[in-house]
Order: structure tokens, then C-alpha cells, then sequence
């Protein structure tokens, strides 16, 4: 299938090389993949420059967010992804839907797929969920975090940002820092970092980071101090309260005072630091509001990015899809 962007073109030589119908997780892909992916963002990242920043590439699909879990960016950034490539959207909220009268997870998918969705983007408490689902429905999945497994998108976004900010990944240091036990970001960070070629430093209190990260091929750190100076990039993961047991560490205030990322530590660190956080963020925990909104902060650059890489993935598994019948203008006849 071609899909014509005309004067947009965006990277075709990678929708050439493209050849997945899911995407559930960077561990599955490769490093031309993920570059792939990443060089198809720059192009939309360029057309949301422009005053007309609409392509027709999905014109007549419908993309569904499928979200068990809340979100800000990832649903809305996914929504207007498909919106700007001319998809029709449809949200699904889990809350409010029949799975509180006993529906299945599955039998719900079916449904929305029997509406004719063409592409289901998952999130969902339970990892592997949207790896179940793509072997239980024809359209394409896309992991939009599930669990304390994967969240692949965020994991390409922070590559974007960080390949914008310092013009490579390969040779870079980057530290994962604070609570890799529970985040699906560190997981996507991981893989796609080590398949660019970065060295990859986890660091967090010991109860937080899991055993054998090390067999993963990145390096474990557990003072914050120590490993600051050396690194490129430090990506602030957020305590996941939602996720962990109580006792994982002492207090919040003493988590703060080891790990937090506070001006003295960035006054540390290399002049050209790159910060980043995968949001949302909780402010004088994981980071000062100084360090936050400060010059060394790319968090709401995450975020635009996130966009043109939510096009990017929608663009090339749409090359993917079933192909649809012949578009006609003609109005039903009642
Ligand atoms: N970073 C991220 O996934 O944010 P949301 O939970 O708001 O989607």
C-alpha cells in the first residue's frame, strides 16, 4: 500500500523497510527500525511547523485508544496523531464502559473492532495485554504502556529528544534514575538506548532497582552523586505510589534527598546536561520546580516530540492495514 503524502513524503525509503503490523515494544525491534521510526518522526515533526499541518495518509481508518489505565499525553497525544493524519478517532474509557457488567477484556476488543477499527491503541495495567490482544484481534496493536512491562512510544519519543538535543545517541552516557522496578518507561529507555549504541546507567535505591539489570547490558548505580558527572542525559523517573508496596524506601523526603534532581546536583553535573521525564511529574520529589521549568529541562520538548513520533508509528504500521474497499461518493439510498 502507498500512501501518498505528496509534497509531505516523508521518509519512504523506511515504509519500504517497514514490515510489522503491531508495535508492542522496542525489544522486539530493530536498530534500523527504531532509526527508521525516528527519521519519519523528523519529517512530521517538520509538517507540524507548517500552517497546514493535516496529511490524508489515514484517510477513511478509524484508530481507537483502548486506555484501562489514565493518561494525559499519551491518549491526546495518540488522538491528535491520528487526527492529523486525516484518521477518525474514537476514545474508549474503561471506567465507564461494560466491563463493570462483567464484558471480557477481549470480547470488548472484538466489539470495537466489529465498529471497523483499524488500528487500537492499548493501554493497560496488565503487562502483556496488548501482546494478547494482537493475537485475538485483525487490527493493529500499538503498546501504550502496559504495566511496569513496555511503553514503547515514550521509550522513541525520549530517542527523539535526546538525538534532537545532542545530534547522536551512539557514545552517549544516559542515566535511568529512581524507580526502575515499576517503570515501563526504563524498559523501553533500555532497549532502545543499547540498540543506538548509548551507555546505559539505572540508578536508584536498591529496593528499586530490580536484580540482573546488569545482564540487560546496561551498568547499576545506586548513589546519584557518584554517576552524575559522567552522564550526557539523566531521564527523572517518577515514583510509580500507584504501583509499589509501601517500604520501599524510607520516606519520600529522604528519597528526595538522595535521588531528587535538584539545581545543586544540575550545577554538578556537565554543562550541557540534558534533562528529561517521561511526566507526569511530581514536583520536589523526583525533581525541584526550578530544575523542572529550567534550561536544562526538555520536558514539554518530550512531549512535542511525542506527537510527530505518534504519527510516525501510525503513518508506517498504516502501510500494515487491511485494505479497505474503493471510496465511493455515492449517499445510501434509505
Ligand atoms: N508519559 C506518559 O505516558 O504520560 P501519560 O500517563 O499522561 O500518558
Amino acid at each position: 500500500m502507498t500512501i501518498a503524502l505528496g509534497p509531505l513524503s516523508p521518509a519512504s525509503s523506511t515504509q519500504a523497510a517497514w514490515n510489522r503490523k503491531h508495535l508492542l515494544g522496542l525489544e522486539d525491534l530493530t536498530r534500523e527500525e527504531i532509526v527508521g521510526i525516528l527519521d519519519t518522526a523528523e519529517s512530521f515533526a517538520e509538517i507540524s511547523t507548517r500552517s497546514r499541518k493535516k496529511v490524508p495518509a489515514l484517510t477513511g481508518r478509524i484508530v481507537f485508544n483502548l486506555f484501562f489505565e489514565n493518561s494525559t499525553r499519551t491518549r491526546t497525544s495518540f488522538s491528535l496523531a491520528a487526527k492529523r493524519l486525516s484518521a477518525d478517532t474514537q476514545d474508549f474509557t474503561a471506567s465507564v464502559s461494560s466491563l463493570s457488567k462483567g464484558e471480557s477484556f477481549i470480547d470488548t476488543a472484538r466489539n470495537i473492532e466489529a465498529m471497523g477499527a483499524d488500528v487500537m491503541v492499548v493501554r493497560h495495567p496488565t503487562p502483556g495485554a496488548p501482546h494478547l490482544l494482537a493475537q485475538h484481534v485483525g487490527a493493529s496493536i500499538i503498546n501504550a504502556g502496559d504495566g511496569a512491562h513496555e511503553h514503547p512510544t515514550q521509550g522513541l519519543l525520549d530517542l527523539l529528544t535526546i538525538r534532537r538535543a545532542k545530534g547522536r545517541i551512539q557514545g552517549l552516557t544516559v542515566g535511568l534514575v529512581g524507580d526502575i522496578l515499576h517503570s515501563r518507561v526504563a524498559r523501553s529507555n533500555i532497549c532502545g538506548l543499547l540498540k543506538l549504541g548509548a551507555r546505559v546507567i539505572v540508578c536508584g535505591p536498591p529496593t528499586l532497582v530490580p536484580r540482573g539489570m546488569e545482564r540487560l547490558g546496561c551498568e547499576v548505580a545506586y548513589h546519584l552523586d557518584e554517576i552524575l558527572p559522567e552522564c550526557d542525559v539523566v531521564n527523572v523517573l517518577r515514583i510509580q505510589f500507584e504501583r509499589q508496596q509501601k517500604g520501599l524506601f524510607p520516606s519520600v523526603a529522604e528519597y528526595s534527598r538522595f535521588y531528587g534532581m535538584t539545581q545543586a546536583r544540575v550545577e554538578r553535573g556537565k554543562d550541557d546536561l540534558l534533562l528529561l521525564a517521561p511526566g507526569p511529574i511530581n514536583r520536589g520529589v523526583e525533581l525541584t520546580p526550578e530544575v523542572a521549568d529550567g534550561p536544562h529541562s526538555a520536558i514539554l520538548d518530550q512531549v512535542t516530540n511525542g506527537l510527530a513520533v505518534r504519527m510516525a508509528v501510525l503513518y508506517l504500521l498504516s502501510g500494515k492495514l487491511e485494505p479497505k474497499g474503493p471510496a465511493s461518493d455515492a449517499v445510501p439510498v434509505a
